[in-house]
């Protein structure tokens, strides 16, 4: 079977706690692709002494490799925002498409959470969900997996740079597919947000049924 659950929306959304639900339910594969940039920014942060070259981004990126989307670091502030601004890179996201559109046809089915996968990576997945929140929730759920390591405003500020980078960009912009099913979690559980894309995604599966 090959059936594509794309999931897109701004950051600390809760797109990864959805697609990794999803995937568990549906016994899908799933990638975050988000990890693929934030592994190529921290790379080029590194070997650029905190200045990221485009050219050396665009290598680093055709030479990835799955040990490292690993690394402990790419959940760091850092590694956002190099990774928002290297994906703002036609050439590695050039660098980065293979991968993902097979990912996205692998037998047994897939889920892949990002900013352009219903529209550029899966544009003809079977499932497609748009997920948002407003962004002073965003920040407060974010903040909250950050331990206490910056202040509620500055996490705010930070993530409406990247939305504002993400969406204003020139290649493959963060937008929602016209065929994705709009989830705004600002006033839902978990457990209400994971439900209400189960069940959309089990609509969409061949005969209706899991
Ligand atoms: O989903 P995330 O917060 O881990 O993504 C990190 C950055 O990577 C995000 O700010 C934009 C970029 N990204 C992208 O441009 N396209 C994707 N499919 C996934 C992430």
């Amino acid at each position: 079977m090959k059936f594509t659950v794309a999931i897109d929306g701004p950051a600390a959304a809760g797109k990864g706690t959805i697609g990794r639900a999803v995937a568990a339910e549906l016994g899908l594969a799933y990638l975050d692709t988000g990890l693929l940039y934030r592994a190529v920014g921290v790379q080029a942060l590194d070997d650029g002494r905190g200045v990221i070259d485009p050219h050396w981004a665009a290598e680093i990126a055709r030479r990835l490799e799955p040990d490292d989307l690993e690394r402990p670091a790419l959940r760091s502030a850092r590694a956002s925002a190099a990774a928002s601004k290297v994906a703002a890179l036609p050439e590695v996201r050039a660098a980065l498409l293979d991968f993902q559109k097979r990912f996205a046809r692998r037998e047994g089915g897939a889920v892949l959470d990002g900013r352009d996968i219903g529209t550029v990576i899966a544009p003809n997945a079977e499932a497609k969900l748009f997920v948002t929140a407003s962004d002073e929730v965003r920040a407060r759920r974010r903040a909250a997996e950050m331990d206490g390591g910056q202040s509620l405003g500055q996490v705010l500020a930070e993530i409406r740079a990247r939305d504002a980078r993400d969406a204003g960009r020139d290649a493959a912009p963060m937008v929602a597919a016209a065929d994705a099913l709009l989830l705004d979690t600002t006033d839902l559980s978990i457990d209400a947000a994971v439900a209400a894309a189960i069940a959309h995604v089990k609509s969409r599966l061949p005969q209706g049924g899991a």
